[in-house]
Parts: C-alpha cells; sequence; structure tokens
C-alpha cells in the first residue's frame, strides 16, 4: 500500500513537473477562418476561408514576466508583477525568447533568425517552442464555434480583461445601451494576473483581452481557397497580433479580428502564448523576409506635421511640435466638416468607422511639395478606438511608401486603441516610428513628454 502511494506521489510529481502540463493539445481540425459578411464590425481582411490546422499544443496562459525574465534576464513590461504577462515585447523578441526557451529545455530551436532580422526561418519539423500562425490562434481561440466570441453571450468585464465601457456593438447603441445583453462594465486600464477569468470552452485563458498576442505569420490578404496549415504570407512589413488586449474595445476582441504592427515594434499591449508541435505537424522550412521598400521622399530629412482635429486637442499638440521643431505643418480641413455637436458627432463618426467612409479632404498637398518630405508626423483624435476616417483618407491620397510616420494621438483614456493597426494596414510601405498619445490636451506635462518623444525617435 505505501509503495502504491508512493507510485501515485511520483506520477503526480512528474505530472505537475513537466512543462506539457500547463499545455493543452489543440486536436487538428478544418474550420472557417475570417468572418462572414453579416458579422458587425467585420473588417474587409477577414475573408472567409476554410483552413485545415494540424495538431498542435498550445499554452492555457500568455508568457507571464516571470516566465520571461527567467529566460532572459529582463522584464520589459510597463506594467509590472510577475504573473502579469509580459508586454512591451518586439516580435523579433518573441522569436528569440521561444529558441532560447528551446535550448534551455533540451528541444530543438525552430527559427534562425539572418540579415539582421530581415530573414527569419520557420523550421516545422522541429520540436521546440514557437509562436502560433495565425490560423492555429483563430482555430483554438473559436474552440468550434462560428460566431464572433467563442461565448454566446458577448464577453463583458467579468469575463475578459478588456476596455469594459465598450462591450461589442456599443458604438451605434451608445445613447441606449440597454438594448444590449452585455452591458459596459469596468475598465481596469492594465493588465491583470494570467487566468483572472474562466477560460474558452477549449481551457485557454485570457484568449481575449488582457495582451493582444503575436503570431508567426506577415499580414496580408487571405486566399480565398482552402488551405491546409498556412503560415502567412513569405514576404511583408507587419505581423499579425491576435486577441486584443486590456484597453482594447470588445469588436477588437472578436475571433477574426486582425491587429498588426511592424516586427520591431512593441506596445503595451501586446505579449505571446507559446505554441510547439503535435505529433503530425507539418515538415519543412517557411522562409520569410521584410519587403524592400523604396521611397519618392528627397532623402533629404525634411519632416512634415500634419493633423486632423475636431475639438482642439490634437491642434495643441501639433503647435508644441511645431514650436519645438520648427516644421512645416499642416490642419487636414473636410469638404464636409463633421458636426460642432457633441452627441452628433459620436454618431457622425461611429457611422463612417462603421461602413469605412472616406470623408473628402478640402485640404490637398501639392505632390511635389509632398516629395520633399521624408518623415510624416501624424495626428489625430482617439475616435471610437481608431483614427478619424479623414486620417484614412489621407494615408490612402498620397505616397508613404519608404516614409516615417510618427503617430500622435489624442485621447479620452483609451491611449491609440486599434489607431496603430489602422495606420499600419493603411500605409503599408510606411516605416512607423514610435507613438505619442497625450490624455485630451496633454495639460502641463506636455512639453517635456514632446521632448522625450522627439529624442526617442530620434
Ligand atoms: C467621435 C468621438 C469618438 C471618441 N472616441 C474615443 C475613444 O474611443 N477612446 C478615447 O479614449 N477617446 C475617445 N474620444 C475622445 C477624444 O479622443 C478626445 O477628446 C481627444 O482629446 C479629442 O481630440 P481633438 O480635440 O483634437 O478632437 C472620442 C471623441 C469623439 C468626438
Amino acid at each position: 500500500m505505501k509503495k502504491l502511494f508512493l507510485l501515485f506521489c511520483m506520477i503526480i510529481g512528474v505530472l505537475t513537473m513537466a512543462q506539457a502540463s500547463d499545455f493543452i493539445l489543440i486536436k487538428g481540425g478544418t474550420f472557417q477562418m475570417g468572418s462572414p459578411d453579416s458579422e458587425d464590425w467585420r473588417s474587409n481582411d477577414e475573408v472567409l476561408h476554410s483552413v485545415t490546422v494540424s495538431p498542435f499544443y498550445m499554452a492555457s496562459h500568455e508568457v507571464t514576466q516571470q516566465e520571461w525574465r527567467e529566460v532572459t534576464g529582463k522584464n520589459p513590461s510597463s506594467f509590472t508583477g510577475d504573473n502579469l504577462p509580459v508586454e512591451s515585447i518586439t516580435w523579433l523578441e518573441a522569436v528569440e525568447f521561444c529558441n532560447a526557451l528551446s535550448r534551455k529545455e533540451g528541444k530543438t530551436p525552430v527559427y534562425k533568425v539572418s540579415d539582421g532580422g530581415r530573414t527569419v526561418t520557420w523550421d516545422r519539423g522541429a520540436d521546440g517552442y514557437r509562436l502560433p500562425t495565425e490560423a492555429e490562434w483563430e482555430f483554438a481561440a473559436r474552440a468550434g464555434t462560428t460566431t464572433p466570441f467563442y461565448s454566446k453571450r458577448v464577453p463583458g468585464a467579468d469575463d475578459v480583461n478588456f476596455y469594459g465601457h465598450y462591450p461589442y456593438q456599443i458604438e451605434q447603441n451608445y445613447f441606449n445601451d440597454s438594448v444590449l445583453e452585455t452591458q459596459p462594465g469596468v475598465y481596469r486600464g492594465k493588465t491583470l494576473p494570467v487566468g483572472s477569468f474562466k477560460p474558452n470552452p477549449w481551457g485557454l485563458y485570457d484568449i481575449y483581452g488582457n495582451v493582444g498576442e503575436w503570431c508567426f505569420d506577415y499580414y496580408g490578404d487571405y486566399s480565398a481557397s482552402n488551405q491546409t496549415d498556412p503560415a502567412g504570407p513569405d514576404s511583408g512589413t507587419r505581423r499579425v497580433y491576435r486577441g486584443g488586449g486590456w484597453n482594447d474595445f470588445g469588436k477588437n476582441l472578436r475571433s477574426a479580428y486582425r491587429a498588426a504592427m511592424q516586427q520591431s515594434s512593441s506596445a503595451y499591449n501586446v505579449g505571446l502564448r507559446l505554441v510547439f508541435n503535435g505529433d503530425k505537424s507539418p515538415s519543412g522550412t517557411v522562409v520569410t523576409k521584410e519587403a524592400a521598400v523604396t521611397s519618392s521622399g528627397s532623402g533629404k530629412g525634411k519632416a512634415l506635421i500634419i493633423y486632423y482635429s475636431w475639438s482642439g486637442n490634437t491642434r495643441g499638440v501639433a503647435r508644441e511640435i511645431q514650436k519645438q521643431t520648427g516644421y512645416d505643418i499642416i490642419e487636414l480641413e473636410l469638404v464636409k466638416p463633421y458636426s460642432n455637436n457633441y452627441s452628433t458627432v459620436l454618431n457622425e463618426a461611429q457611422r463612417d468607422q462603421h461602413k469605412q467612409a472616406r470623408p473628402e479632404l478640402k485640404t490637398k498637398i501639392d505632390k511635389k511639395k509632398w516629395e520633399e518630405y521624408d518623415t510624416i508626423i501624424l495626428g489625430y483624435p482617439n475616435w471610437w478606438a481608431s483614427i478619424p476616417m479623414p486620417i484614412a483618407t489621407l494615408l490612402e491620397s498620397y505616397d508613404f511608401a519608404g516614409r516615417t510616420i510618427l503617430p500622435f494621438c489624442s485621447h479620452g483614456g483609451g491611449r491609440f486603441g486599434q489607431s496603430l493597426t489602422a495606420i499600419a494596414k493603411l500605409a503599408p510601405k510606411a516605416k512607423i516610428g514610435k507613438g505619442l498619445s497625450v490624455h485630451y490636451s496633454g495639460g502641463p506635462a506636455l512639453p517635456k513628454d514632446v521632448e522625450n518623444w522627439l529624442k526617442d525617435n530620434r
């Protein structure tokens, strides 16, 4: 009896020690990736298509700061706590972390990073830790569902750590939110310890919210045809991250929503979740390369401050930047300006975002003049967790290829929201520098904040 008890203890010990106990086998299968046309707040880049995914293991929780520090000796996170998810890490750092952890545990590293990070080769047959592909991530998040979220009920602040004031579909129901099944809740404004809420049906904690999660793929259009174990385009300028974070609106937590950022950029709401191969994973190598981009700019380093402002806060920031730099400055005006009335503009702005409108700009910039600028310092207010649509018009009207965009955003608490993803998608060939987010007018700290930000971008 004593022997049996000892054996039992040993088995339990081995099971709990094993790293794999934190990993869940995601049995493969075929699913519809993307969203149907009927899904509210979908984007055009979510084209529905059939994808087959081989079995793989996925961590039940996001990588914590303790886990990150044990491997790298560092902790770059904006919010600190051992059990909080690591954030403010670049895609390249995430990939290096996967390799370092693999080496530490005697597994074979899956990535080879060369050419200063411009080329990344993935050995698909290797057993080491890695990032999920975008398809693996969405397959696991959906847990067999085809609805916007894995739960029938729209997630609220008691289910997920996100911008709880703004659950799914709040935008068009802002003045009548009692019709929403999930009511606005608390906005915590920070990350929470991993696993603070119930997991999705397949046991994955915080798959929505807390921090967005880097995926392997370059961002690009989906193929409409059936795919098996897709790994994204071979070349690109942005990498995908998924799931939304602590400051994202409900619409950006959807299983199909795709966020994107440069592989060398980081954000306080983006971290990672590890996966490793199952026994039937595909073999072979995937080679990805950063796309080469040429600029029509003069190369003389001239910069332009260009901004849209509705109630003056962004204008104030723009003027402070101009005061400190002496750069040329332009305020965007519209052919049909938005209403001066706050309630009306809230409606107009959500309507325009909902239909991805491109309001016509009254402001025109001479194309020859435009060629002189290599850096565009781009300002806007955060509107419904993204850019005001006039900024989309601007980004599509002028050539941003090879130019550096330095974004600055005035907001009422949501910081950038998903505005940086919107810019990254609309100007895919621009290099995006570090952004500045300013709470309303920025207050007395504004001059110093602007000065530091300009220094950081030098
Ligand atoms: C239509 C509209 C939508 C807004 N949406 C958000 C939002 O999603 N998140 C946020 O933090 N602030 C939001 N705000 C607040 C503005 O970002 C904030 O007041 C900003 O300082 C306005 O800049 P401006 O004075 O340059 O227009 C919104 C304001 C308006 C008018």
